[in-house]
């Protein structure tokens, strides 16, 4: 129902309010303000992603609704409350600070909420609702959706202080996926405003594979993708704040394509001194490369690999399925 959303988006902004004063004004709000400092994060920036601090209280945001007689169904459908067993409800988000989740108009439709030590879990995030389906939201996306235009790039990370630090820096054309994993709805979003996108995932196991996946979906949505990788252990926030702005445009220059970030990361893997570690390269890689749309990329990248792998480029073009035949 177009009105219940409607209410919805209003229930959001009186809760974005709520916690904007929070964090800016409030006693109770000094140790979030201190954080946000620590990490870098000036009133600019808090003001541009509508940073907010939940108290540590479990009717702050409860009673504020109350007051205002809005109904807090509405709010558990937000997930900003919860149901308490013997009936009422008490506040989701608690002593945590708060990134607002916007969609592409910039309408707030739900929170990411950090702690502020390193208690568990880290961030608590809003469910999906009838205004956030998180499999087409992407952080920070009506912030970076001009820029994304303008350079004809998306870049996409995975955290919500990734996205802070890359704007801060001047990088605009950045969104976030915020801990889940790409979708194809996430693919139609930016190929809205952008041809290209580069993933900067954090340099451990979780972004590897998660630039893997990314890799994949692109490749099948016929979306041209760049990987840029950064020093082991190190996530993009991390790194610019560690290494500079400089090293990292230089990173942003030196990204591979998904297919040479892929193959690369096999032959390290596999290592090509074995026939079975060849064989498999192979296996995982023709079924990509029977993927890739441009016949002379297909070429290019037939030519290089086989080079590598010490294999006849016309065994490698059977492989793909023929597909790549001008090869031989
Ligand atoms: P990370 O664990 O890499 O956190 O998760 P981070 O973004 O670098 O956070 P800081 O720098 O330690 O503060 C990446 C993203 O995954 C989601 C969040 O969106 C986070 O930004 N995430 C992570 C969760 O939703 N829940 C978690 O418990 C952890
Ligand atoms: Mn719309
Ligand atoms: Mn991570
Ligand atoms: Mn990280
Ligand atoms: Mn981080």
């Amino acid at each position: 129902r177009q009105d219940e959303r409607e209410e919805l988006y209003g229930v959001m902004e009186l809760a974005v309010g709520l916690y904007r004063e929070a964090l800016e004004r409030s006693e109770e709000g000094g140790a979030a303000r201190r954080y946000l400092e620590g990490r870098g994060v000036d009133g600019a920036m808090a003001e541009a992603y509508r940073l907010g601090f939940a108290p540590d209280r479990w009717d702050y945001l409860t009673r504020h609704l109350q007051h205002r007689s809005v109904s807090l169904d509405l709010a558990e459908k937000l997930g900003l409350v919860r149901r308490r067993d013997g009936g009422g409800f008490y506040d989701t988000f608690r002593n945590r600070l708060l990134f607002t989740i916007a969609d592409i108009h910039g309408r707030a439709i739900g929170f990411g909420g950090r702690v502020l030590d390193d208690s568990l879990p880290k961030y608590i995030n809003s469910p999906e609702s009838p205004i956030y389906r998180k499999s087409e939201v992407l952080f920070g996306v009506s912030l970076a959706k001009g820029a994304m235009r303008e350079m004809g790039t998306a870049i996409v990370v995975e955290g919500y202080f990734d996205h802070l630090a890359l704007y801060q820096a001047g990088v605009r054309n950045v969104v976030a996926t915020c801990g889940t994993a790409m979708t194809e709805g996430h693919i139609k979003l930016l190929k809205r405003y952008a041809g290209k996108v580069y993933t900067l995932f954090d340099a451990d196991g979780a972004g590897n594979k998660a630039t893997l996946r990314a890799m994949d979906l692109c490749l099948d949505a016929g979306f041209p993708v760049h990987v840029v990788e950064l020093t082991a252990g190190e996530d993009p926030d991390s790194f610019i704040r560690k290494e500079g702005s400089e090293a990292f445009s230089s990173r942003l220059a030196r990204a591979r394509s998904g297919l040479d970030y892929f193959f690369r990361q096999l032959v390290r893997d596999e290592g090509t001194a074995t026939v079975e570690g060849k064989v498999k390269i192979v296996d995982e890689l023709a079924p990509r490369l029977a993927k890739v749309g441009n016949d002379i990329e297909r070429e290019l990248y037939v030519r290089e690999m086989s080079r590598v792998l010490g294999v006849d480029p016309r065994s490698l073009v059977r492989r793909i399925g023929g597909s790549g035949s001008s090869v031989a």
